[in-house]
This record gives structure tokens, sequence and C-alpha cells, in this order.
């Protein structure tokens, strides 16, 4: 079982040509709200790809919660755990422009008031993928991960938003998911230094913590660090459409992919194709793949 524990939120969508500078204003002819969140995201696209997945977030009690919660059991996910906050559900404001690129403000609202102590022992066991970002609070993530490691459970890591982490809660992360922005902010954390390229940052964390480290590099593919051997997996080639959410159908799907019992290798190879078909609509969750279109195109990702 996945076992998402993060943030939901609506994700008001704006189209653009050009990002404004700061004190313009542009038009655009409308928003589109869509089901969204980092963890919310996650848990879909684990979901899409064939895992059982259990979400636990907090949503407000407001009309807004039904937008990311009815997405996630549409999709079969399990969401008996919510808690409810009285904050305002988790909203982000996302304008992507015309080559597909986005750029992201969150409101965090009821996403801040997540408690990892309602999560029940009974959940954190051998049987369990937990997965976790950055959206929620620190303190109750390092709570959940600390359980999970003793129960048993796997744990995975997603350091988005980038932030730094104390060293011995990143040892008791198996696999951590990030993007290169995020490892510079990882690699200063625990080495108080920038470092040059992609593969040796990948080698640097995981030789530091101890699991694997996979760094996501958009359009150049993922550069992976697994006991003391680095390698590099490219990415599929598509024409983006929009790439808000390509980071969580990555994280979702390897998760699911372990949680099945594949190799790191190719749980990489699955979630890179998947990551790339995730791109091809507008939306984090509209066009996240099913196992059977991940495994039509994962051929043709191989690791170098
Ligand atoms: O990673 C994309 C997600 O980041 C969006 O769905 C938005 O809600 C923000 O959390």
């Amino acid at each position: 079982m996945i076992l998402v524990f993060g943030s939901l939120n609506a994700d008001f969508f704006l189209s653009i040509p050009a990002f404004p500078a700061a004190g313009e204003t542009v038009l655009t002819p409308s928003a589109v709200v869509k089901a969204g969140g980092k963890g919310a995201n996650q848990a879909a696209a684990a979901a899409k790809a064939g895992g059982v997945v259990k979400m636990i977030g907090a949503v407000g009690a407001d009309e807004v919660a039904k937008v990311p919660v009815t997405a996630l059991k549409a999709l079969g996910v399990d969401c008996s755990g919510m808690q409810t906050s009285d904050k305002a559900t988790g909203m982000a404001m996302i304008m992507v422009d015309k080559t597909g690129e986005n750029s992201i403000v969150v409101a965090s609202g009821a996403n801040a008031d997540v408690k990892a102590d309602a999560v029940s022992p009974a959940l954190l066991n051998e049987d369990t993928v937990l997965v976790m970002q950055m959206e929620t609070p620190w303190g109750e993530n390092a709570k959940l991960l600390r359980r999970a490691k003793a129960g048993g459970a796997k744990t995975l890591l997603n350091v988005a938003p980038a932030r730094q982490i104390p060293e011995s809660d990143l040892r008791l992360v198996d696999y951590l998911v990030l993007n290169e922005g995020e490892a510079d902010a990882v690699c200063a954390g625990l080495f108080g230094e920038s470092v040059e390229n992609a593969p040796e940052k990948a080698a640097l964390i995981a030789g530091k913590t101890g699991g694997v480290c996979l760094i996501t590099l958009g359009a150049k593919g993922v550069a992976v660090a697994q006991n003391g051997r680095t390698f590099a997996v490219p990415a599929l080639p598509v024409e983006p459409v929009d790439t808000t959410g390509a980071g969580d159908a990555f994280t979702g799907i390897f998760a699911a992919m372990i949680d099945a019992g594949m190799d790191v290798g190719r749980a990489v190879r699955h979630a890179a194709a998947g990551a790339g078909l995730a791109c091809l609509k507008m939306g984090a969750q509209d066009a996240l793949p099913t196992l059977k279109e991940i495994e039509a195109r994962v051929e043709e990702i191989q690791t170098v």
C-alpha cells in the first residue's frame, strides 16, 4: 500500500503568453480550476498507475475541498483518514506560458494543520511505502518519518518545494526525489556548499544519507545514485503542453512501482515515461497515465 501524507489544493490555472514582469498586468480570458497539491497529485499518479493508495492530508470545511478530494476518490484513493481544519482548503495560482513552463504560488491554508499523530500505527508497517513532500509542516513529516521507519515501512520524500532538512532526518529516507534546485538546497544543508553537476550531487547526497537519491532534470531525464553507483535515465521525448505536476507524476509512479516490487532502475524508467506523458494536457492530474499507457512507452527509455 502507498500511504501519501501531504498537501491537497485547488489549482487555479491561468494561461498566459509570457510571465508578467514585476509591476506588469496581463490579461487572460479565464481561469480553470483543477485538482492539485503535490500530495494529492502524487496519490493520484500512484493510483492511476495501479497502486493501492491511501491519502492523509487536511482540507477546510469548505466547498473548495471537493475539488481535490473528489478527484482522488474517483481514482479509488482511500480518503477516509482526511483531516478537517478551520483554515481554508489550500489553493494554488498557476501561470502557464506557451512553452508549457509554469510559475506557482501556493496558499497553504489547511495543509499547515495536518497532524501526523492522527495516522494509525497499523498503517506504518513493512507493507507500506510512505510518500511525503514539503507542502506540509516539516515537524509533522519528521514525526511520521520516524514512526514509519520504526514500523518497517519504506520511506520516500520529495523535497518540493525546496527546503533544508536535518541530516539525521534525511538518513531515515529510503528514496529521496528532488529537482536540481531542490538538490542544491539539500547539498547546501549537508555540505555547506554548492556541487557542480547532477550525477555528482546525487552521489554525494546518497553517500551521506545512505538511501537512493533521484534528481529529476526535466527534459534531461533523471540522475540516480544508489549503493555507490550512479546512472542516468533519459526523459520521454514529448512536446509539453503543461509541465505542472510532472515531478509529482514521477514521484507517485515511482512509489507505485517500488510498492509493486520493481527494482529502482526499472521503477525510474516507468516513472520517467509517466512523467513525460503527464505533460501532454493542462493540469497536474488530467494527463496522468495508466500503467498500460506507461508500459506502452517505457521501452523508449533506456538507462545510460
Ligand atoms: O507540483 C504541482 C503542484 O504544486 C500543483 O498542483 C499546486 O497545487 C502546487 O502544490
